[in-house]
């Protein structure tokens, strides 16, 4: 199938790599971004989007750019956003502004200029605290952490009698726990995709992404993308910043595998009013991906600094569990994360990023979000 597909931030890390795999099958691309600062610097974006590719710079959030970047259009992938938990802790209009309302537009828009389907950016971050089991193996949805204080000893979730949960992969019916409006955002997304395309004879689909990572990520932004933000401090000399203890858990997956997803998600019968994880099925701490990525840009002398404090909003664990998208879409991530990390290094050493982590964390911390 060929078709004229529009992607919404489609300037942005994950959305040039969509656009380079839709092209590669054949399909006619625009993109609509506003190509916002904290992303794309100075720059005007479009250098490292496909040159196939036409750029439309606007906003999500206007109506007439919107109607007119759906002009032609048979299929959209929706990724516009603005991306970071810590960050949408206090620019709460900001991020619901463009998250929410943006996604309104967009499909006011396309009650005016109906497609066969659209493909909605969702994330690991509205599950919360992924599924745990607890010591008499009951499976547990709504698992909790201690009060957060400094250096804690226990920053695993425990149940009612204070005993540990062991953290399991989560899987799409785990009851979503929406710890920050980040997370609040992308679930709006995610409802407004399937409530708004059904009835319009629109085909709905959501991916659930967990932790995204590959070249090009930006590494200007310090809210998204914890292995961009490790990859700039190392560049500028600088250590990585861990929260907690490093022992949280999460899934990487590489950003051509996720491409293909969104591609397969946008074309398969079956993944229409779905809504799935996609995931590399594997988990890592935050400690020893820090260490590898270090030692990929020969960098093992820079030892991580150990925070010791959490960030309001961030869950200590949770992973993917891939089985839907594998049954369903025929998804399994075929990534090796050496060779990921190896290649990242790699784009990495040619870059400049200015390091904007303390800035960050001093913004948490003016804030009482970092305990
Ligand atoms: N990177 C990850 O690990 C990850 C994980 C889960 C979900 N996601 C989701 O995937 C999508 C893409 O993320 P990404 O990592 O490529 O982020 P990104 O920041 O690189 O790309 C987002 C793009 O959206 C554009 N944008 C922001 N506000 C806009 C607006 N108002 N109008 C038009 N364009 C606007 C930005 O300029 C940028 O190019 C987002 O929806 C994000 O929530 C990403």
């Amino acid at each position: 199938m060929s078709e004229h597909i529009l992607i919404t931030g489609g300037a942005g890390f994950i959305g040039r790599f969509v656009a380079d795999e839709l092209l590669r099958r054949g399909n006619k691309i625009r993109v609509l971004d506003s190509l916002i600062e904290q992303v794309h610097g100075e720059t005007d974006g479009a250098q490292m989007l496909n040159a196939e590719a036409e750029l439309v710079r606007g906003d999500v959030r206007d109506k007439a750019a919107v109607a007119r970047a759906l002009d032609g259009i048979d299929s959209v992938i929706h990724l516009a956003a603005e991306v970071g938990v810590g960050q949408s802790m206090y620019e709460v209009e900001r991020y619901t502004s463009t998250n929410d309302v943006g996604t309104a537009v967009l499909f006011e828009a396309l009650i005016d200029h109906p497609v066969r389907r659209v493909v909605t950016a969702s994330s690991m971050s509205i599950y919360g605290e992924g599924l745990y089991r607890d010591a008499d193996g009951e499976l547990v949805q709504d698992a909790d952490r201690p009060a957060l204080r400094d250096n804690q000893a226990q920053w695993d979730p425990v149940d009612d009698l204070g005993r540990p949960l062991a953290a399991v992969a989560t899987p799409e019916w785990k009851r979503p726990n929406l710890a920050s409006i980040y997370a609040l955002n992308k679930y709006v997304q995610e409802r407004t995709t399937h409530i708004m395309t059904k009835p319009y004879g629109i085909e709905g689909v959501c991916l659930r992404l967990f932790n995204v990572y590959g070249p090009g990520q930006a590494l200007s932004n310090p809210y998204t993308g914890v292995l961009a933000i490790f990859a700039s401090r190392l560049l500028n000399g600088q250590q990585p910043m861990i929260f907690e203890d490093g022992e949280q858990r999460r899934d990487f997956v590489h950003v051509s595998d996720v491409a293909r997803a969104f591609a397969d998600a946008l074309v398969l019968p079956q993944a229409a009013g779905g809504t799935f994880n996609i995931g590399s099925g594997h988990h890592r701490s935050v400690r020893d991906v820090a260490a590898s990525l270090a030692g990929a840009m020969g960098k093992n002398q820079i030892q991580p600094e150990i925070v010791g404090k959490a960030r309001i909003g961030d869950i200590r664990h949770c992973f993917c569990d891939t089985t839907l998208a594998a049954d369903m879409l025929g998804f399994r991530a075929t990534q090796d994360f050496d060779q990921g990390l190896a290649e990242l290094a790699e784009w990495v050493a040619v870059q400049t990023a200015p390091d904007r982590v303390a800035q960050m964390r001093a913004e948490l911390e003016a804030r009482g979000l970092v305990a």
